[in-house]
């Protein structure tokens, strides 16, 4: 195995630590939605969904970094160039993650000035760590990018895949700059910091995900390079052919001008195409093999995460972005709905489906199986949906009645806590947040005994061809 490898699997098992720290924090986050004295005066809401949301992204961000370092290396066959410089920098992040999470716990905020900046929070949702750590972040994210770089630049070969890669990577680690805030003007800032979120999420990283299941599918059900190559270069032309005018869907309301309505509207309604294109896709490559994968875990995730992308982006999104219903479902918890599964559908899906695939790989490619796999993906997948059906009740309840009835005033709002739907959707989405936590549970169980089980199993067949 290479020296990348084992970094990348390094990775694979940071992100899922964290992913297990943010469900902990969203199960928190939702039970002041209960009951709104919740640890009143210790810890706020607020601090906690940072923890849940900021979780959310460096989870991933982790994930697609360690996917990309153990596919890399086995697609040029040669170590990593750098990799002695990026396995320091890896304890450099995950201690710069702890004492971020610690500083949000038990610090939270501090006075309106410079030195909270640099030191407690940059206050950009998503990407809210302090100015130092968002420097570790960017230059994390800037050696990486020179790992996968200079590595083809050492091989003399670019494949298509490593190709759009290199391509995709350079506009991802730029927008990241956009975390460090300067403006202090509201309107300009929010729309400048929709090109970070809202570029990162529907252009740049959905090429990012292209390019992990490309070779995922490559490794998985051997599909063709020619065949997968030339779905990518599709999806990434109509991925950016819509998504970065898509952009104009969250400059409908902050002061930018009334052309947005017309350009957001239409790009972003154009936006679930790619995602169907990507379903295609992994269907076409799955019937190929009669649907048949000696890693079975691997490959349903990734047949999750095709169709989790299409409906959580593509069908939930598309349903608020054209202006005529986002006036009404701006902002309620019918975008929470949308958010969830999206994320989970283009992202979380994916990550773990690479997670099953290197541990295989990583172990001479035995066969997975048995049954705790089958619960999590269960219990995961009904949990997310879920949770993402009982905020879109809720969040269509808040549309109607505090929105088109209520006028969206004070007084609207008010009420519209007492509505029994908009309570009961959120005792729903607690209970599924817990099905899903069970979920992720489990799926921690089955990663860290696959290696100890298939131990047992190799003894148990050297026993009985002993025997026989
Ligand atoms: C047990 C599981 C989870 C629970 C109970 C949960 C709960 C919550 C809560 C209560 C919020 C705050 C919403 C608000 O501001 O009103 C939130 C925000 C968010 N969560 Fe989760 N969450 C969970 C898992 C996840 C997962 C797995 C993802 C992504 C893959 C995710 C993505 C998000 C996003 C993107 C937001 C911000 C949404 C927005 O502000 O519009 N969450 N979550
Ligand atoms: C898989 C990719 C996607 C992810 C991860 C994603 C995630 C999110 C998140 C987290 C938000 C909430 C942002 C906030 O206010 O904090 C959001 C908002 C939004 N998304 Fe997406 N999204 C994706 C794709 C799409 C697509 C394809 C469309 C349209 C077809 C879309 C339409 C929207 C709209 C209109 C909003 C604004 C909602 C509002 O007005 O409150 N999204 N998205
Ligand atoms: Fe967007």
């Amino acid at each position: 195995m290479y020296r990348a490898q084992r970094l990348g699997l390094k990775y694979l098992a940071a992100s899922t630590v964290i992913f297990g720290a943010m469900i902990i924090f969203g199960l928190l986050a939702s039970i002041y939605y209960v009951r709104p004295g919740f640890l009143l005066n210790t810890f706020n809401f607020s601090t906690a969904k940072i923890v849940h949301i900021n979780g959310l992204v460096i989870w991933l961000l982790m994930g697609f970094i360690g996917a990309i370092y153990w596919f890399l290396p086995q697609e040029f066959e040669r170590e990593v160039v750098g990799i002695g410089l990026a396995e320091v920098l890896f304890w450099v992040l995950c201690a710069s993650v702890a004492v971020v999470i610690a500083v949000f716990i038990f610090v939270q905020y501090g006075a309106a000035n410079e030195w909270s900046m640099w030191f407690i929070n940059q206050g950009r949702k998503y990407v809210e760590a302090p100015r130092w750590a968002a420097i570790v972040i960017s230059v994390t994210a800037g050696v990486f990018a020179y790992n996968v770089i200079a590595t083809c630049v050492a091989a003399r070969k670019a494949t298509g895949v490593v190709t759009v890669l290199i391509a995709d990577l350079v506009p991802l680690v730029v927008l990241y700059l956009d975390a460090f805030p300067e403006i202090s003007n509201m309107s300009q800032d929010l729309f400048w910091w929709w090109w970070l979120v809202h570029l990162w999420v529907e252009a740049t990283w959905e090429v990012l995900i292209g390019c992990i299941m490309a070779w995922t599918l490559m490794h998985l059900v051997g599909a063709s390079r020619r065949v997968v190559e030339s779905w990518l270069y599709v999806e990434v032309a109509l991925v950016l052919g819509t998504g970065i005018l898509g952009l104009g869907h969250h400059y409908f309301w902050i002061g930018t001008p009334r052309y947005w309505f017309a350009i957001g509207g239409f790009f972003s309604a154009l936006e679930p195409l790619p995602l169907l294109g990507m379903i295609v896709h992994a269907v076409y490559d799955a019937g190929e093999r009669h649907l048949q994968a000696a890693n079975r875990p691997a490959f349903y995730w990734t047949l999750a995460e095709a169709f989790g992308n299409f409906l959580g982006g593509g069908v939930w999104g598309f349903m608020m972005t054209l202006p005529q219903i986002n006036l009404y479902s701006h902002g309620t918890q019918w975008t929470a709905s949308h958010g969830h599964f999206a994320f989970w559908g283009a992202y979380g899906c994916g990550v773990i489906s690479v997670l099953y695939l290197a541990i295989a790989q990583s172990r001479g490619n035995q066969r997975l199986d048995g049954a705790a796999w089958k619960w999590s993906f269960a219990m995961l997948n009904v949990g997310m949906v879920g949770m993402t059906g009982a905020l879109l009740v809720a969040g269509i309840d808040q549309a109607f009645y505090e929105r088109a009835i209520g006028g969206s005033t004070w007084n609207a709002y008010l009420s519209m806590q007492g509505r029994p739907w908009f309570n009961e959707s959120m005792w729903a989405r607690l209970l599924f947040g817990l099905m899903f936590a069970c979920g992720f549970a489990v799926l921690a169980y089955d990663l860290i005994t696959i290696p100890k089980r298939q131990q047992a199993d190799a003894v148990e067949e050297a026993t009985a061809a002993a025997g026989s």
